[in-house]
């Protein structure tokens, strides 16, 4: 930076024109986290005031104090005062100073009582209620900041005093920063796995100088550039993440969503994440339910979401020498609750008949109500097979002043198990999974709203009543459906589990509900292998005749069901393996990955040629004689295999044991597939 003093310098200009100048041009030139040093000589008796000059550059004095000025030359007037100096910043000063007389201890207390009292605001007390307990209205401050502090420093919190907490806790504005300042912390640790650096620190939102932070080439992306209320932004390569905090009012959250998704044009090269700040256990993951309503999609469009203390947990399984440097603890994530079963509408957008002759597949497409329906790879659905009707009695009967009308279900069966195929998000475009790269770590911890569209792919028995009920919907059509049903077996916890690559082997139908699974695997950055059979290809193509709703669709006339869901997922060609009895050739993936034959034996080729290293998962689903092959393949490369069981049901809950297969482990040799899986250990079935 240049200053032209001896251009600038006019005897005759007032002096605080002249400071006015450059202190403009050093803030114009310098980042947040730049400190400025005034040092002013001696006073020359003209009037004016150095402070006026300061406040009007927006700049703060953070720290003042006098030094020795050599005045032997007799220049000025000069007493004790004259020769001073002051500290700015650019903002509001980040820590309220620190008496240098203050024990060591007590400072090194403040942030965790600074970020108790933001997280759990005091409790008025009455007055009996401290005189008679004898409890002081700072007890739950003390109590909530042992929660953050290692053992060694909560016990010093037990005697701090109750002046210690007002002076340490007394500016709410820096309890907030405390806990932003934490978890920017936190994110830096998991975000270093995947070389994010920090490139923007918002100084009026995170503190500096506490667990560590330096906010010292941190500034690198201008201000301008990032919307108002993000407070810090990470980037890799070209891509950026932006986060905010759930404190800010909902219309700003909104508006920064907004203008991400323009900045973005759908791209996923900047990306909004909320940080959800409730500790509280009872209540953390019902507001983080709360968050991912479909009905608040439109508030935070695009956008994703992560908890604290799921965040704290992240950070200290990434990096724990790091996490514990920064010498405080987050509170333990609450253990997900399976999600409660629903009987909730669902209307029929689409339903496609697959397959060049003869149609017997079918991809019916359908839309939720906006209630929250969280159902996770490997979970299934009861669906009524046929549609809602609701009749009102030609005569109808009168009680208490008040026509009763009759809603009738026509169908006679039972509803019929399905797996989902494919989920979609409000506000994500179908292929949004192609842009989105998620870095690793953070992927585990990141939710997005709950899905509203599904689709199940279902093959019609040659003497299925249900199934053929099924093919009959038309758009429009309401079906009553139940779930999420099944265990839940998280995608999520496998990198945790040390698992490197994952294996996808479906045989016919069997692979449609393994398709949503590589959905969240592609979410979560895993590393997904598929191997496909079917019959022939032809089964697998759009049918060349109109779904009952006219519903066919010419631009997916050439596209292949499954080998097209999972190149709009993103998964790259070269992962996708295709076995078929007739060689049929498909253009889209190369063709050293088709195979004439059985998938089983296409699987055991891969293996023995890759000669595996990794530590490797696979999940299948099919035909029994299959996955029982593939329990020995497995088996012989040390893999563990997940298979996903489909018996006949009739509940679904586990109450009419229709559903049992025989296990190992299973009461009486039993397990029910409906709720001890469908997901299981292949070791743990007896074939
Ligand atoms: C967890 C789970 C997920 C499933 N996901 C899918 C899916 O994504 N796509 C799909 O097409 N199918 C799936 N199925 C199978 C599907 O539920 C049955 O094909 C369907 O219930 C048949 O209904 P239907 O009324 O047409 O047959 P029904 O009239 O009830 O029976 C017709 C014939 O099919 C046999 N049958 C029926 N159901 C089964 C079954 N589950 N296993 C073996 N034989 C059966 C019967 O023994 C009978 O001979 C799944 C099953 C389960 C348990
Ligand atoms: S379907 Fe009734 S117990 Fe499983």
């Amino acid at each position: 930076m240049r200053f032209d003093f001896e251009k600038e310098w006019q005897p005759r200009r007032a002096k605080a024109e002249l400071l006015k100048k450059l202190l403009l041009a050093v803030r114009e030139k310098t980042n947040y986290s730049c400190k400025v040093c005034l040092a002013l000589a001696p006073k020359d008796g003209s009037k004016w005031n150095e402070e006026n000059c300061i406040k009007e550059n927006k700049y703060y004095i953070e720290r003042k104090g006098f030094f020795n000025y050599d005045n032997s030359n007799k220049r000025a007037k000069v007493d004790d005062k004259s020769n001073r100096y002051s500290i700015l910043v650019k903002n509001v000063p980040s820590k309220p100073i620190i008496p240098e007389n203050e024990p060591n201890t007590t400072q090194q207390l403040w942030p965790y009582l600074r970020i108790a009292d933001y997280l759990y605001p005091r409790e008025k007390k009455s007055k009996n209620e401290r005189i008679f307990r004898k409890t002081s209205v700072y007890d739950s401050t003390r109590k909530h900041a042992a929660q953050f502090a290692p053992d060694n420093q909560s016990r010093s919190l037990k005697t701090i005093t109750d002046k210690d907490i007002k002076r340490a806790i007394s500016r709410k504005n820096f309890n907030k920063k405390t806990y932003h300042s934490l978890c920017y912390a936190l994110v830096s640790i998991v975000l270093a796995k995947d070389t994010y650096n920090a490139v923007y620190v918002d100084p009026t939102i995170i503190e500096e100088n506490v667990f560590g932070i330096d906010f010292h080439n941190v500034n690198c992306i201008r201000q301008q550039d990032v919307p108002e209320g993000v407070a810090f932004v990470f980037q890799n390569d070209s891509r950026k993440l932006l986060f905010c905090f759930d404190d800010q009012k909902e219309k700003i959250l909104n508006y920064i969503a907004q203008e991400v998704s323009e900045i973005d044009k759908g791209k996923f090269r900047s990306i909004c994440v909320l940080i959800v700040r409730d500790v509280n256990p009872k209540s953390i993951a019902e507001l983080m339910k709360d968050r991912r309503r479909v009905s608040r999609a439109d508030e935070w469009q695009r956008g994703f979401f992560l908890s604290f203390p799921e965040l704290g947990e992240k950070a200290e399984e990434t990096n724990k020498d790091a996490y514990l440097k920064l010498g405080v603890c987050t509170p333990d994530p609450e253990k997900p609750k399976p999600a409660l079963v629903k009987t909730i509408a669902a209307e029929v957008i689409s339903n496609i008949p697959i397959g060049l002759e003869n149609p017997s597949h079918f991809k019916l497409r359908f839309v939720t109500d906006p209630r929250s329906f969280n159902i996770i790879p490997g979970q299934f659905i009861m669906m009524a097979t046929s549609p809602l009707k609701h009749i009102r009695v030609k005569q109808p009967q009168i009680q208490n002043n008040q026509k009763i009308s009759i809603n009738i279900t026509p169908s006679a069966y039972l509803k019929r198990p399905f797996g989902i195929h494919r989920a979609f998000y409000p506000h994500f475009e179908e292929d949004y999974l192609k842009e989105l790269l998620l870095p690793s770590e953070l992927a585990t911890i990141l939710h997005t709203v709950y899905p509203n569209r599904f689709e199940i792919f279902y093959k019609r028995l040659e003497n299925g009543i249900g199934t053929s009920e099924l093919a009959e919907l038309k758009k429009g059509d309401k079906v009553e459906i139940i779930g999420p049903l099944g265990k839940r077996e998280r995608m999520r916890e496998l990198r945790g589990q040390g698992f490197e690559e994952v294996h996808v082997i479906g045989g016919g139908v069997g692979m449609a509900p393994l398709i949503f699974m590589v959905q969240a695997l592609k979410y979560y950055s895993h590393s997904v292998k598929v191997f496909i059979g079917t019959e022939n290809i032809g089964m697998l193509k759009y049918s060349h005749q109109d779904g009952l709703d006219g519903t066919f669709d010419v631009a997916s006339k050439d596209a292949t069901i499954y080998i097209n869901d999972l190149l709009e997922i993103g998964i790259e060609p070269k992962d996708i393996h295709v076995s078929t009895n007739t060689l049929d050739v498909i253009d889209v993936i190369p063709a050293t990955n088709q195979y004439q034959g059985l998938v089983t034996d296409q699987y055991r080729t891969y293996l023995k040629e890759a000669g595996q290293q990794k530590k490797i998962i696979a999940f299948t689903c099919g035909p029994t004689g299959m996955m029982k092959t593939l329990d020995g393949i497995t088996n012989d490369y040390d893999i563990l295999l997940k298979v996903l069981m489909e018996k006949r049901m009739a509940c679904g809950i586990g109450v009419c044991l229709s559903c049992v297969c025989e296990t190992k482990t299973g009461e009486g040799h039993y397990s029910r597939v409906c709720t001890d899986g469908p997901i299981f250990d292949a070791s743990e079935i007896i074939w």
